[in-house]
């Protein structure tokens, strides 16, 4: 007897009123059906079949390999759309199937698991989570005076006396293949919202046997609307966040702290509010990160500082120091113990290990060799308006404060260069270059001034 998982995500999300497809809205960075098919991958299941439909060719494209879709051409309901999986599935007599919606993120493999096997040793027609929720947008269960459940009636169809029923169904569904396919050519769309509804088949499988297993609701948190898509984001955090403190991971305030869904953290990292780690990010033990924090597909190596500061594709060197206020572009590289510091931006830009950027700087296309100092409101002047060109700076020099370094331009190991110079051209190994003009003296200057203002007055 095969698992055979069918995943509804053919809907438009109207209520989202956005223009990307439900399913591809994101929680912690990871589509909302990226989180549903990984609770599958998850579970003993043998095959995932995905029902796609409105904007079928994006969700096509962020299908991982290995799942295949069904095409509902127009989406008339949940019902419509299990049919429309069932004639891609073939034949199912035999076999379980599983049917998940593809707008719940924190479904879990646990979960699909429990149910399988609940519904597996009850034998039931169908077996389905439900939830204690009140006041909700889900369908309601209904139950008879026994007891038993006579079918399920959803909110925009239920009476004022129905609306009350706080036990709720979640869309999770563990079918016989057979009844499933039978049941399927009764139903009809005779409802407030016209659909052929998959709910109904569990009044027309009461008398077959209809078993339910409660979960927890946080599982089955569903999302319709961007206020749903918030409230299971926070959620998600929380999970996300629990899972790294249980890691070694220390947080002032999990709530103001996001960790997407692919972020590595070492044990003894320590994280300060308002931080965001994104895509494939990483970060080693030891290292402080924040307050105000955006890192995305970057990587930080053990006991760093990296504090207010934007990190995008960056490499950060074990003992570097980032920020406060630096912005770390594509291919910055910092070796171990190199500084970037306060209102510094770096673009494709090696930081030597041990050289320091503290002050006031952009370094672009540049190369900056170990143990070198790059004075306050130093520049690499990398563009002419057509081109990018390189700055190549040795070891161990000095390049003294306000330099413009016009690119291409290579300063020697050792170097310097005076403070407020242009250099246009390379600087050797050991030198010092500076270009300025000789500085005036006048005398006396501030009394003739003065003298001068004197007379206005008079
Ligand atoms: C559905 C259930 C409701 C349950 C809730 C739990 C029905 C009629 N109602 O309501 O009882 O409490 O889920 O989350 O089943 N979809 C398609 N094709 C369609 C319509 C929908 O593939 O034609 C997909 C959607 O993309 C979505 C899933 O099915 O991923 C569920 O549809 P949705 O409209 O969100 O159903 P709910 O109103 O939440
Ligand atoms: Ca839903």
């Amino acid at each position: 007897m095969a698992v055979r998982a069918v995943v509804l995500a053919a809907g438009a999300g109207t209520r989202m009123k956005s223009d990307l497809p439900k399913v591809l809205h994101e929680v912690a960075g990871v589509p909302l059906l990226e989180w549903v098919l990984a609770a599958l991958a998850a579970t003993a299941t043998e095959e995932t079949v995905v029902v796609i439909g409105h904007g079928s060719d994006a969700v096509g494209e962020a299908l991982p390999a290995g799942v295949s879709t069904c095409i509902q051409e127009e989406q008339l309901g949940t019902g419509h759309a299990v049919m429309a999986a069932l004639e891609c599935m073939g034949e199912v007599a035999g076999d379980t199937i599983l049917v998940v919606p593809g707008d719940m993120p924190l479904l879990s493999g646990r979960v699909l698991d429990a149910l399988l096997a609940e519904h597996h040793s009850s034998g039931a027609a169908v077996t389905m989570l439900t939830a204690e929720v009140s006041g909700s947008d889900f369908g309601r269960i209904l139950r008879d005076e026994q007891g038993r459940i006579t079918g399920i009636v959803e909110q925009r169809d239920a009476t004022a006396e129905q609306l009350a029923i706080t036990e709720v169904n979640g869309g999770v569904y563990a079918f016989d293949g057979a009844l499933l396919a039978e049941s399927l050519r009764q139903i009809g769309r005779d409802n407030v919202q016209g659909e052929y509804y998959l709910t109904d088949v569990i009044g027309i499988l009461a008398s077959r046997g209809v078993a339910a297993m409660a979960a927890d609701p946080v599982e089955l948190t569903g999302v319709n609307s961007h206020h749903q898509l918030a409230a299971a984001a926070s959620l998600m955090r929380h999970r996300i966040a629990e899972h790294w403190m249980a890691e070694g991971v220390w947080m002032l305030d999990p709530d103001r702290t996001y960790i997407g869904a692919r972020v590595k953290l070492a044990a003894g990292v320590r994280l300060y509010p308002d931080v965001h780690l994104e895509g494939s990010t990483e970060v080693g033990p030891d290292t402080i990160v924040g307050p105000d924090v955006y890192a995305v597909d970057s990587v930080v190596g053990s006991g760093c500082r990296v504090w207010y500061a934007v990190l995008r594709d960056a490499r950060v060197g074990d003992g570097a120091q980032v920020g406060p206020y630096a912005s770390l572009r594509p291919e910055t590289v910092l070796e171990a113990d190199a500084k970037v510091g306060t209102f510094v931006e770096t673009k494709n830009t090696r930081v030597g290990a041990g050289a320091k950027v503290p002050h006031l700087s952009y370094m672009g296309d540049a190369d900056i060799g170990a143990r070198s100092n790059i004075g306050a409101g130093t520049i690499t002047c990398n563009y002419d308006g057509v081109r990018k060109h390189h700055t190549t700076i040795g070891e161990g020099a000095f390049i003294g404060s306000d330099t413009m370094l016009v690119a291409p331009v290579t300063i020697g190991n050792e170097a310097y260069t005076g403070a407020g110079s242009v250099i246009t051209e390379d600087v050797p190994a050991g030198a010092l270059a500076v270009e300025r003009s000789t500085q005036k003296e006048i005398p006396g200057y501030a009394a003739r001034v003065e003298g001068r203002r004197q007379k206005q007055v008079e």
